[in-house]
């Protein structure tokens, strides 16, 4: 982590010939259960991880703002700071600034909510796989919180930053997500596993203690193209089948304050595909229920299992998997050392996670990539999850 952070300050000098003010790493993040429920106010959990986005930034006098990213050569911005203040948000005004548009979106929901930000220069790079779904969007929209809340000594705290970074999002990239991955980037803590009920934004930490087990993230290494109007597609989708479910449950507000019990009673009320679509946000939730349960009572077989039964549901119900995901999910759940395997974050491509017992996880990552390979032909990473903490994980 500290090679990175170096880095960052090493580009920071050669592009701008600024001295580090403020150093700041902000992590990526692993969902392990709770998918695409958490804009239907299901309950998820994600985790931290020591793979994210590292800044080296300085305060500059003159309200200029320029930024770099050892990720995007050549792809330097300028602006000033009374410039961002000005632009629209919701036009897609951002847009042009590039890779750049997510730390600017963040300073003008910042400036819009009366935080006074000046001039400054801003060095970044990642270290999570490139369009690999672990969130390098939402990690770079908190680093540059933290980072401008340092530089400019205004108050932050870790809901209004995760909340603000997703106003971002939606206004830089167009897909109107859920608050899970800004969440986690802001408030994850080391070696902790974090219960979101993003309906009501309550959460608790517990343990992430796998025992003789670890958690491993297959890279599938397919690109997630059409990814986001899939993903806008499946929103509207939830909410028209919310709207044909209220007329006999006018109270809820979201899917997921259906019970599966409840859900089952109204269901003649939904055509295909809605049917489905509804059915995996409500039976999801209630996964994850059960697999914060197993997890707490050291349970890794149920733990498991619930992960096998949630990409079933994305797979089949949501429609979310592809064949590169089934394709790696299967070759896991083949290995005799693994307990379950599910794709993790939006899906189209991208992750997937499997519980495989410790002692045997060299070898399983090797028949896992061994067996993807001859399916697909591509060769994808298998890596350790490893936990970290966010910046404003010890100050929520
Ligand atoms: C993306 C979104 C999140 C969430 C996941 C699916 O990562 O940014 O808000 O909806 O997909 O669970």
């Amino acid at each position: 982590m500290d090679e990175y952070l170096n880095r960052a300050v090493r580009l920071l000098g050669s592009e701008f010939g600024a001295p580090a003010h403020t150093r700041v790493f902000a992590p990526g993040r692993v969902n392990l259960i709770g998918e695409h429920i958490d804009y239907n106010g299901g309950r998820v959990m994600p985790c931290s991880l020591s793979l994210g986005t590292y800044a080296a930034a300085a305060r500059r006098g003159d309200g200029r703002i320029r930024l770099v990213s050892a990720d995007m050569p050549g792809e330097t911005v300028e602006t000033d700071a009374a410039q961002i203040a000005s632009l629209p948000h919701e036009s897609g005004a951002f847009r042009r600034f590039g890779w750049a548009a997510y730390p600017l979106g963040v300073a003008a929901k910042l400036i819009s909510r009366g935080r006074g930000i000046g001039g400054f220069d801003m060095a970044v790079m990642g270290s999570l796989p490139r369009g690999s779904g672990l969130s390098s969007s939402a990690s770079l929209e908190v680093l540059t919180c933290a980072v401008l809340r340092e530089l400019f000594g205004f108050e932050l705290g870790g809901v209004e930053a995760a909340l603000l970074s997703r106003e971002a999002e939606h206004d830089c990239a167009g897909v109107n997500c859920g608050i899970m991955d800004q969440f986690i980037c802001a408030a994850g803590r080391e070696n902790s596993a974090l219960l979101l009920d993003t309906g009501t934004l309550e959460y608790s930490y517990f343990p992430f203690d796998l025992g003789e087990y670890t958690l491993l993230i297959m890279n599938t290494k397919k690109p997630r193209r059409l990814a986001s109007s899939k993903y806008n597609e499946r929103r509207s989708e939830c909410g028209e089948a919310l709207r044909l479910l209220r007329t006999a449950y006018p109270e809820k507000a979201a899917l997921c304050e259906l019970t599966p019990e409840e859900f089952r009673a109204a269901a003649h009320l939904l055509p295909e595909p809605l049917l489905r679509r509804a059915r995996h946000a409500v039976t999801e939730n209630r996964r994850t229920e059960e697999a914060a349960a197993a997890l707490s009572a050291g349970d890794m077989t149920r733990f498991g299992a619930l992960l096998n039964a949630s990409h079933d549901s994305l797979r089949f119900d949501y429609e979310v998997t592809g064949f590169e995901l089934d394709a790696i999910v299967e070759a896991a759940r083949a290995h005799s050392s693994v307990l379950g395997a599910r794709m993790t974050g939006a899906g189209f491509g991208g992750c997937a996670i499997a519980i495989c017992a410790s002692s045997e996880a060299e070898e399983a990552k090797k028949d896992i990539a061994a067996v993807y390979n001859e399916k697909t032909g591509i060769e994808c990473e298998i890596f350790t999850a490893r936990t970290a903490d966010a910046p404003f994980g010890g100050m929520m």
